[in-house]
């Protein structure tokens, strides 16, 4: 269907009544001439006349010929307007249908996107695992005893493995949060206990950064309503951006304390590099870093944060992030207190 069609207007769909009295044999191309000139000379006299009263005046038709003549120019009309009806009505099918494919390709696509990267990923660990067993078996001299070279180079080794296995987790993660699977596992959890692991974990790294790590803890927490195994890994990822932007000889803090009777607060402060606060709403952006050369020195994906933002939003809660550059960073989200049963 071509444009023109779409804007129709009646003139051309019905040639007016003068042709349409030629054309059809009612009356000859002289008798209009005549009946408009008569019409001219009429309106120049102050009296407007139609063409068809006109054409009855000088007797060139008769009344019933003029009726006839209307009547079919309007089946015409009528029947121009429902073709044209009819063929707007299928161009919206048509357009409606295309956007349907295209969604439905879209969504394909980005399941497709999603399966990838979580069998990838699942993938890559599997071969990871044993790469880090048999480095842990040589570093330990379990398989002979070996240089200092040997292991140093080992430990170089199983230090990328540990980074190479955090990026998959990463990775998996994302892929699990973009396919809308972001379903919590809630129970009545432990925060001393989880926090204590939490920062066990980093102990290694942050002492290879030569920045101290603690956790800070009140007394008598009582068990909060969580996903432990994501509350941990949100633990992770913070403790790891700041033990990652915090210089030589800084502190890293991780605390959970009483906020009201129905919140723990959970934060990690830490003494590094800050961030800027017109900045603050992108360190949320997927595969968003700041500092391209410290990130690319220290690693990372740039999810960390995006992922950390969703999961404790899942949980119902809000990240609070405060940054002085150049003084450090404190994130900071409180979780609801499990009804004691
Ligand atoms: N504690 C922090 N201090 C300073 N900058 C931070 C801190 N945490 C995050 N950032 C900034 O936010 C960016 C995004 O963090 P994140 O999503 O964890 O990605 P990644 O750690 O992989 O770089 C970081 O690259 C960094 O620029
Ligand atoms: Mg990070």
């Amino acid at each position: 269907m071509t444009k023109q069609n779409l804007n129709l207007t009646p003139e051309m769909l019905v040639p007016r009544l003068g042709e349409h009295l030629v054309n059809n044999g009612h009356i000859s191309e002289e008798d209009l001439k005549k009946a408009l000139s008569y019409q001219q000379e009429q309106t120049a006299k102050g009296e407007s006349l139609l063409l068809g009263e006109a054409l009855l005046e000088l007797k060139i038709t008769t009344r019933e010929m003029l009726d006839q003549a209307v009547t079919e120019q309007i089946i015409q009309l009528r029947n121009a307007l429902q073709a044209t009806n009819r063929n707007l009505e299928q161009r919206v099918q048509e357009r409606t249908a295309e956007l349907q494919r295209a969604l439905q390709r879209l969504s394909e696509l980005s399941e497709l996107k999603a399966n990838f990267i979580s069998n990838v990923s699942h993938e890559l660990r599997t071969p990871l695992t044993h790469i880090k067993g048999y480095i842990e078996l040589l570093v330990s001299e379990s398989l002979g005893a070996i240089t200092p070279e040997q292991k140093h180079a080992l430990q170089v080794s199983q230090n990328s493995s540990a980074q190479l296995e955090k990026l998959i987790e990463d990775l998996i993660m994302a892929s699990v949060s973009s396919q809308g699977e972001l379903t919590l596992k809630q129970e009545a959890l432990d925060v001393r206990r989880i926090a204590n692991l939490a920062v066990s974990s980093m102990t290694k790294k942050a002492e290879d950064r030569e920045v101290s790590i603690h956790a800070v803890l009140d007394k008598g927490l009582p068990l909060v309503q969580a996903d432990s195994q994501k509350i941990i890994w949100v633990l992770g990822q913070l403790l790891d951006n700041g033990i990652k932007f915090t210089p030589m000889g800084g502190r890293v803090v991780l605390r959970a304390e009483h906020e009201s009777d129905k919140l723990i607060s959970i934060s990690v402060t830490d003494t590094g590099i800050g961030i800027p606060n017109e900045k603050i709403k992108d360190i949320f952006q997927p595969f968003h870093q700041l500092d391209g050369a410290s990130t690319r020195q220290y690693g990372g994906t740039g999810l960390g944060l995006l992922l950390v933002r969703q999961i404790i939003e899942a949980h119902g809660s809000m990240l609070d992030v405060k940054s002085t550059e150049g003084r450090g960073t404190t994130i900071k989200f409180p979780l609801l207190v499990a009804n004691k049963k």
